[in-house]
C-alpha cells in the first residue's frame, strides 16, 4: 500500500501501484538530477510569475522561494537522498519542498506541466554548457595560435593521400585547424540563439489557462525570446540535435588532429614528442610511450556521433506533442557535453606541451620530390602547356628514383636531358624554402602569407 510519503503526485486516478521494475525503467532521476539547479531556478521564476498573476500571495511566494533555496542547498550538499522512486528531478524537488513547507508546496505546479518544465531546464542547462564549451574552444584556438606562432620557420611536408605532396610551414598546418575550430565556435554560437528561447507557459501542450506573464518569466530567466507555439515549445528537441550536430563536427575536427598527432609521434614519422604528462606506458613493453590521449580524442568521436544518431532516432516520427520517448534525450546530451569538455581541455594542454622535432620535419621535405610541382610550374611559365610540363618533370622524378637522388641534386646537364628550357635557376626553384615562399597568395603557405594569417588570428583572439 502506498503511504503518504511514497505516493506519486499523479496517483489520483490510479488504483494499483506501479510495478517495481516498471518504476525503475520509468525513472530518470539517476541522470536528470544534474539539472537540479536549473530546475530550481525555473521554479523560482515560475513562483514569481504566479505571484504576479495573483495566484500566490506575496507571503506564499516568499515561503516557496525560501523553501526552494533550501532544497537546492540540501541537494548540493548531498543532504537530500535522491532515490529512484522520486521518478525525476522535477518531482523530487517538489516533493522535498512540500515536506518542508507543507501543502503550500503543492501550489508551485499551478499553470505548469513537467513538459514545459523539462524543456525549460534543458534549455537553461544547455545555455550554460555552450558558454563553457565556447570558452574551451577559445583556449584551444589560443593553444593552436601559440604553437603556430612558434613555428613560422618550421618546414614540413604537406600531404595528400597521406603521401608527401608539397612543403608547407607547420604554422600553416596548425592554422588550418584554427580555422576549423573557429567555425565550430561560430556554429555553437549560432546554435545558442535557438537554445535561448523560453518555453515556460506552454503547459502540458495547449498553453496555460492562467494569465501568466511570459515576458516577465523570460526576463527573470535571462532568455532572449519566448516560444511562439505551446505545442512546439514542449515537443521539439531540435535545439538539442543542433547542439549534438555542432559537437559531432567539432569532434570530427579534433579526431583529425588527433590522428595526425598519433602519426607524428610514431617512430616512422618522428615529427613530435608528446609530453610524458599526456602519454602512457605499456604494461608489458618497457620501451613504449603511447599517445593514448590523442587516441581517446579520436575514439570518443564515435560516442559523440552515436549520441547524435540516438537522439535523431528517438525523435523520428514522434507525434506531437510530448512523448516519454523524449526523456531519452538527456543521457546522450549529457554524455556529449562531458566528452567535449574533457577532450577539449586535455587536448589543448597536450598541444601546449608537445615537442616539435624541426629537423625531422625539414628532412622529410627533401625526401620525396615535394618540389616537383614547382619544376613543372617553371616550365609552364616558359610557355609549356602544364600537362606537358607535368610529364617532363615526371620523367625527371623517375630518373632520380633510379639513381637514388633528390631533385635538388640534379645538375643542369641532367635537367636539360628532359627539357632544353631548364636553365641554371632551376636549382633555386626546386629548393624547399623557395617553393614554400613562392606561395604568397592570400591563404598560402609562404612565410609572408602565414605571418599575415597569424596577425589576423591574433586580432580575432584579442576580440575574443
Ligand atoms: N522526466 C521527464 C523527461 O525527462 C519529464 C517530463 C515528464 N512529463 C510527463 N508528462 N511524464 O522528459
Amino acid at each position: 500500500m502506498s503511504t503518504e510519503s511514497t505516493k506519486k503526485p499523479w496517483s489520483g486516478r490510479f488504483k494499483a501501484e506501479v510495478d517495481e521494475l516498471a518504476e525503475k525503467l520509468n525513472a530518470s532521476l539517476s541522470f536528470d538530477a544534474r539539472l537540479f539547479r536549473h530546475d530550481i531556478r525555473g521554479s523560482i521564476a515560475h513562483t514569481k510569475v504566479l505571484q504576479r498573476a495573483g495566484i500566490l500571495t506575496r507571503k506564499e511566494a516568499d515561503t516557496i522561494i525560501r523553501g526552494l533555496r533550501e532544497v537546492e542547498s540540501e541537494i548540493a550538499g548531498g543532504g537530500f537522498v535522491l532515490s529512484p522512486e522520486l521518478e525525476d528531478i522535477h518531482m523530487a524537488v517538489e516533493k522535498r519542498l512540500t515536506e518542508k513547507i507543507g501543502p503550500l508546496g503543492g501550489k508551485l505546479h499551478t499553470g505548469r506541466s513537467r513538459n514545459d518544465q523539462v524543456a525549460l531546464d534543458v534549455r537553461l542547462y544547455l545555455k550554460d554548457e555552450i558558454r563553457e564549451i565556447l570558452k574551451l574552444v577559445g583556449k584551444f584556438k589560443k593553444a593552436l595560435y601559440v604553437l603556430a606562432k612558434r613555428h613560422t620557420e618550421t618546414v614540413m611536408p604537406g600531404y595528400t593521400h597521406l603521401q608527401r605532396a608539397q612543403p608547407v610551414l607547420l604554422s600553416h598546418h596548425l592554422l588550418a585547424y584554427y580555422q576549423m575550430l573557429k567555425r565550430d565556435g561560430e556554429r555553437l554560437l549560432d546554435c545558442l540563439k535557438r537554445v535561448d528561447v523560453m518555453p515556460l507557459g506552454s503547459g502540458a501542450l495547449a498553453g496555460s489557462p492562467y494569465n501568466l506573464d511570459r515576458e516577465y518569466a523570460r526576463r527573470l530567466l535571462g532568455f532572449s525570446s519566448v516560444t511562439e507555439n505551446s505545442m512546439d515549445g514542449v515537443s521539439d528537441r531540435d535545439f538539442v540535435l543542433e547542439f549534438l550536430s555542432c559537437a559531432a563536427i567539432l569532434m570530427m575536427h579534433l579526431s583529425r588532429l588527433a590522428e595526425e598527432i598519433v602519426l607524428w609521434s610514431s617512430q616512422e614519422f618522428g615529427f613530435i614528442e608528446l609530453s610524458d604528462k599526456y602519454s602512457t606506458g605499456s604494461s608489458i613493453m618497457p620501451q613504449k610511450k603511447n599517445p593514448d590521449l590523442a587516441e581517446l580524442a579520436r575514439g570518443k568521436t564515435g560516442r559523440v556521433y552515436g549520441n547524435l544518431m540516438a537522439v535523431l532516432t528517438v525523435m523520428k516520427a514522434l507525434p506531437l506533442a510530448y512523448n516519454k520517448d523524449m526523456q531519452e534525450d538527456k543521457e546522450p546530451l549529457f554524455d556529449t557535453v562531458d566528452t567535449l569538455k574533457a577532450v577539449l581541455a586535455v587536448f589543448a594542454r597536450m598541444l601546449r606541451t608537445m615537442k616539435v622535432r624541426r629537423s625531422k620535419m625539414r628532412k622529410a621535405t627533401v625526401e620525396g620530390f615535394l618540389t616537383a610541382t614547382d619544376a613543372a610550374d617553371y616550365l609552364a611559365a616558359k610557355g609549356v602547356p602544364f600537362r606537358k610540363a607535368h610529364e617532363v618533370v615526371g620523367k625527371a622524378v623517375a630518373y632520380c628514383i633510379e639513381r637514388g637522388k633528390g631533385l635538388e641534386e640534379l645538375d643542369l646537364g641532367e635537367w636539360q636531358r628532359f627539357s632544353p628550357l631548364f636553365e641554371a635557376d632551376i636549382k633555386d626553384v626546386v629548393a624547399v624554402e623557395r617553393s614554400l615562399n613562392s606561395r604568397k597568395v592570400r591563404g598560402g603557405t609562404s612565410v609572408e602569407s602565414v605571418k599575415k594569417q597569424l596577425e589576423m588570428v591574433e586580432r580575432e583572439l584579442k576580440k575574443g
